[in-house]
């Protein structure tokens, strides 16, 4: 290094160099002064001559602005939805987009962008873009919730400056990819629900075929079992059906004029016999009439359906079911609630209930003809219905499942009513009917 700067320094020395020597020659200066003069000189230079690597930065610096990215560079940055950083050569943050500021808050401008997001892959990453090159890998930020990102490292040139400045893109891909576990998930789920019936009729056909060739009393038994299986199956091919269509129609609004009150009277009278036979008493309170929501009077009959039929089997040892109906929200909202006195649902449970096949004791839901997929169903039909369900639970006292849903205002979209609208289209309904 001290070298190289005396190298560069070569101008100011020979010129030093000759000084010496005619001062020497010419003034009659002692050899060992000019010598001396000289050797100062020369160590000065060596420790204070810029290098040629700095020289050039400052030069650049006069020409064009060289760590910081200009207004159009920060502009193009701040519109990405993304949070993305510009970053100087030497890794730097010189500007962080809004998205990233809130997305990593401990990243701020003038720290290294390596020291504050620690990824080996990152390091590496802005090590290939000095060299010119893009890449592109996946990063887990584990502070707080998970969040995963594909990040993109690309070199951005500009025609002022002499060094690229880095460009780092954070793209959130944590609800792509939780999309893509729950879909293989449901896939595995699905088809292991089907192999379980499939396996024991199966069973039951080489049995028949076999041992019970000749014993008819047996004969029978395992028929009403393969009875029982095949009704399982078309029970699990139905709820699975219902839920494709239902994900086709996600976005598309239904907009029948429908009475919950009277979806709900239905649906309770339906279901008088089983809850005879589970020796559940059904009370049934419809605090105002009517109470009209938009929607689709099938759908939210079997929204209606699965939480009546979930309270009897799951809370039958409560003996009694409240259905209690009524405007909440200044009448803006009919809300429906489903309450039974069984054994309840453990807290940690109550977030997961409506996945797909989520059960709290499967060998329990599969006794009671359950499929897992109810209140699956029952989310997507309220999602549709810009409804949505509400469940709250005190271990061995019984649970409470609540839907909510907009009620309709007499325009047609059914959006913000007020108490005096709802109050309108319901005495217009009520007088048309
Ligand atoms: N009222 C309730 N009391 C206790 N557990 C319930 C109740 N409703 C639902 N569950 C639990 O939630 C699980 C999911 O319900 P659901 O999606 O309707 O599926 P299933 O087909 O098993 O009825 C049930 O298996 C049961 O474990
Ligand atoms: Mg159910």
């Amino acid at each position: 290094m001290p070298l190289m700067r005396l190298a560069a320094a070569r101008l100011p020395l020979i010129v030093t160099a000759l000084a010496a020597v005619s001062a020497s020659f010419f003034f009659q200066v002692p050899a060992l002064f000019s010598l001396l003069a000289f050797a100062l000189v020369a160590a000065t230079l060596t420790m204070t001559r810029p290098t040629e690597r700095t020289r050039r930065n400052l030069s650049g610096m006069r020409r064009a602005p060289i760590v910081w990215p200009d207004t159009g560079m920060k502009a193009v940055a701040q519109s990405l939805p993304s949070p993305t950083f510009l970053l100087d050569i030497q890794g730097v943050i010189r500007f962080a987009n809004e998205p990233a500021m809130r997305t990593f808050s401990q990243a701020r401008a003038g720290d290294t962008l390596s020291m504050t997001i620690r990824s080996p892959r990152l390091r590496e990453a802005l090590q290939a873009a000095v060299s010119d090159e893009s890449s592109t890998f996946e990063y887990r930020e584990r502070s707080g919730a998970e969040l995963v990102f594909v990040v993109s490292v690309r070199p951005v040139h500009h025609a002022a400056a002499e060094d690229p400045f880095i460009l780092v893109l954070f793209e959130d891909v944590t609800e792509r990819r939780a999309v893509a576990r729950m879909r293989a998930d449901f896939v595995a789920n699905a088809s292991h629900e089907l192999r379980t019936p499939l396996a024991s009729l199966s069973a039951i056909i080489d049995t028949l075929q076999g041992a019970a060739r000749d014993d008819p009393a047996a004969q029978s038994r395992f028929l009403s079992i393969m009875h029982e299986q095949a009704e399982r199956m078309r029970r699990l091919l139905d709820d699975l059906l219902s839920l494709s269509r239902l994900e086709m129609r996600v976005h598309q609004r239904p907009g029948e004029r429908v009475d919950l009150g009277q979806v709900v009277r239905r649906v309770v009278d339906g279901m008088k016999p089983l809850a005879g036979e589970l020796g559940v008493s059904i009370s049934l309170a419809i605090r105002d009439e009517p109470l009209i929501v938009l929607g689709d009077q099938d759908e939210l009959h079997q929204v209606f359906q699965n939480l009546v039929e979930n309270g009897l089997k799951y809370g039958n040892s409560g003996e009694r079911l409240e259905v209690d109906l009524g405007r909440v929200a200044n009448g803006a909202t009919i809300s429906a609630s489903v309450t039974d006195f069984g054994p309840g649902i453990p807290q940690e449970h109550l977030p997961r209930l409506t996945e797909r096949f989520y059960r709290v004791d499967v060998v329990s839901s599969r006794e009671k003809q359950g499929t897992g997929l109810g209140l699956a169903i029952v989310k997507h039909i309220l999602t549709r219905h810009r409804g949505r369900l509400e469940i709250a639970s005190t271990l061995g006292r019984g649970a409470t499942f609540t839907v909510r849903l907009p009620a309709a205002t007499t325009g047609e979209n059914g959006e913000s009513a007020t108490p005096a609208a709802t109050q309108n289209a319901a005495e217009r309904l009520s007088a048309d009917a």
